[in-house]
């Protein structure tokens, strides 16, 4: 015999900002009102409802849940009676703030006792064997700095504010249905038409509009990317030392990384392995963090090895907006004939990483799996962050502004390295002809970098280690303990100087 359960559809029952979700079965043995005021209760026992908060009144409760005025004013009463909630004549009803279950307190005081979660105990969070591990954003203490060289973060005072409000503004006022729809999940097609036109000139990078998918800056595409072309056990190569921001994610992915290392040419090419179908992860035009070029000669070699090996490079092309010497170097998409890069670029740092856009110029064959893939992730990014980025670039305004940061840019890069000299004399500098950090060698008198990060820091100086600044070294022996880097784009010119001037005198003392 079966027993059907006829269950009326569960009612939200609003009251002020609380809300009931109670469900009536007709089927249930008890009735209406002992359902209602046992779901009531259990509701108050496991901490939904608070002391204090406000109940619907009996008439609501009876219209919402489809019962008689009389079986809520009963259900109501009973918990009264048990002292679960209460009225206050003339104003409603509300939740007791005196209850009385022990079991209700018993719940309290275990929760207490439980352990600490895996944050509280400093341990690595774990999800079913998946590793965790994540790069470092900045934290708000460090707002308390008198001068703070984080890096990979741009100046907030050079957002185009008053342009992107009227961009937001107009786009909002046409939206249509657009705000309510879905579209395409790789992106509005106007942005994916205007950042093809920028790329060519500035990045050496031909591409269509239908290769270029929208995300959600280039950790979006790093996801995108491993979750398309890594399997556990898969081989991965990275720099070494590298983002971690990206090889977490291979790592979360089960990839086994391959550390290559990274001399003044950039990656040392001759030393990637002999393995096929494995997925790289490069920052050829402003390494990642020690802010080498890699050579043309590398570049060519690169790309013959993953035609050879039937690899994919991932080319994070991060912060190559500002390039400070020369013309900018064509990004190694621009030369890729064989289509095995997948490039990434973002507009985190000429624009702000709340915004959290970037896109992927993804090689021919493997478009629509992108497509797909974003589809499944997250059916694409806002649309109104798209159609401002849109106009704001067809209309010019991007260029101008790119243009007028690069300028500022540039004379804070020169600043930082004017200061370095003055108080410290001739530098051994890496990184300072392009991006938004360079990396100083310390030498040998001085401390290594985590002890002039901490003497920085007690003097209100942010000044970072390669492990703070989210770089993930494979080998202690890389002369990465010696490399500070430093930020140099969100500071003005006169709080680089003061705060060179007070890292000296930290560092004197
Ligand atoms: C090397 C590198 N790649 C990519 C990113 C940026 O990512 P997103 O575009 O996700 O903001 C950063 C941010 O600091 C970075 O340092």
């Amino acid at each position: 015999m079966t027993i059907s359960v006829i269950q009326r559809p569960s009612h939200m029952v609003r009251s002020g900002h609380v809300q009931l979700s109670i469900i009536l079965s007709e089927t249930d043995k008890a009735t209406l009102q002992a359902q209602i005021f046992d779901q009531i209760r259990s509701m108050i026992l496991n901490g939904q409802l608070r002391g204090d908060d406000p109940l619907p009144t009996t008439r609501e409760l009876s219209v919402q849940l489809g019962v008689s005025r009389n079986t809520a004013v009963l259900a109501y009463e009973r918990l009264i009676a048990e002292g679960y909630i209460r009225t206050k004549p003339y104003v409603g009803t509300f939740v007791s703030p005196d209850l009385p279950d022990t079991a209700f307190l018993s719940t309290q005081g275990a929760r207490k006792s439980q352990p600490p979660t895996p944050d509280e105990a400093g341990e690595e969070p774990q999800a079913l064997g998946v590793s965790l591990r994540t790069h470092q954003l900045a934290k708000p203490d460090r707002r308390r700095l008198a001068a703070d060289f984080w890096v990979g973060r741009p100046d907030t005072r050079t957002f185009p504010l008053k342009a992107w409000s009227q961009h937001i503004k107009a786009r909002l006022k046409s939206a249509g249905p657009r705000l309510t729809s879905y579209s395409d999940p790789a992106g509005l097609l106007e942005l994916r038409r205007a950042i093809a036109k920028h790329l060519g000139p500035a990045r050496g990078v031909i591409a269509d509009p239908e290769q270029i998918i929208i995300v959600g800056g280039c950790q979006d595409g790093f996801n995108l990317a491993g979750r398309l072309l890594v399997k556990p056990g898969s081989p991965a190569v990275v720099e070494s030392p590298c983002y971690q921001g990206a090889a977490f994610v291979l790592e979360s992915m089960g990839a086994k990384l391959h550390p290559v290392p990274v001399d003044r040419d950039g990656l040392d090419v001759a030393r990637l392995p002999r393995v096929d179908g494995a997925l790289a992860y490069v920052t050829p035009s402003h390494q990642y963090p020690i802010g080498v070029t890699m050579s043309l000669q590398r570049r060519i070699e690169l790309l013959a090895w993953a035609t050879q090996h039937e690899a994919y490079i991932i080319e994070d092309d991060y912060d190559s907006d500002f390039r400070f010497v020369g013309s900018p170097l064509t990004a190694l998409k621009g030369l890729d004939r064989n289509e095995r890069v997948i490039y990434l670029g973002t507009f985190s740092k000429c624009m702000g990483p709340g915004l959290r856009l970037g896109y992927v110029v993804a090689p021919r064959r493997l478009v629509e799996s992108f497509r797909r893939m974003k589809m499944l992730m997250n059916n694409g990014q806002s649309w109104l962050e798209q159609a401002a980025m849109a106009d704001f670039m067809a209309s010019g305004e991007f260029g101008r502004h790119l243009r007028r940061i690069r300028q500022l840019y540039r004379e804070r890069r020169d600043a930082l390295l004017n200061a370095l000299i003055k108080h410290f004399g001739p530098c051994e500098i890496y990184g300072d002809q392009a991006g938004m950090h360079l990396v100083w060698k310390l030498p040998d008198g001085l401390p290594d970098a985590a002890e002039v990060e901490a003497r920085g820091l007690a003097a209100g100086v942010g000044v970072i280690s390669l492990a703070t600044g989210s770089a993930l070294r494979f080998n202690n022996d890389d002369g990465g303990d010696r490399m500070l880097m430093l930020g140099f784009v969100a500071l003005t010119e006169k709080e680089i100087e003061d705060g060179v001037a007070r890292l000296a005198d930290a560092l004197r003392s």
